[in-house]
């Protein structure tokens, strides 16, 4: 089983990055385990991490035929990009989404996700640990098919 892990916009400065909201340890840290998790599990594991919409669109085209599954946090464009969601909806690859803080207990304009439609499920507020439990969600659902 092949996963792939997207992140999006501003992502790349997790450990600098509003630490009170979003915590102290860096992408390549959190990657790092889950690539130890993945090990674990058994299914090879890829990672990314774009700033812009159509970089992480052109991502996902690219997974087709590639990826059975992505974690994806697309930060700010989860509350943006009906893009993003076509993308999975076009390529057919299913998603688990994350995100470290609680989207629905910030501001309003964070609580609505394009993408949680067509999420399998949607991991929020447990910071880097939604990360994991999103990889072994992901793989139980791929498992059962
Ligand atoms: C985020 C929440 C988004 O609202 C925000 O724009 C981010 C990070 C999270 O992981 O909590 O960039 O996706």
């Amino acid at each position: 089983m092949r996963i792939a892990v997207l992140n999006g916009p501003n992502l790349n400065l997790l450990g600098v990055r509003e630490p009170h909201l979003y915590g102290h340890e860096t992408l390549a840290q959190i990657n790092e385990r889950l690539g130890a998790l993945a090990r674990e599990l058994d299914v090879e594991i890829s990672f990314a991490q774009f700033n812009g919409e159509g970089e992480m669109i052109d991502a996902i085209h690219a997974m087709r035929g590639a990826i059975d599954g992505v974690i994806i946090n697309a930060g700010a464009y989860t509350h943006t990009s009906l893009a993003i969601r076509d993308a999975f909806a076009a390529t057919g690859i299913c998603y688990v989404e994350v995100h470290l803080s609680n989207i629905f207990a910030r501001e309003p304009e964070r609580h609505y996700s394009m993408l949680a439609s067509g999420a399998i499920g949607i991991l929020c507020g447990f910071g880097a640990y939604g990360y994991e439990m999103g990889l072994r969600g992901l793989v139980t659902a791929l498992s059962r098919g």
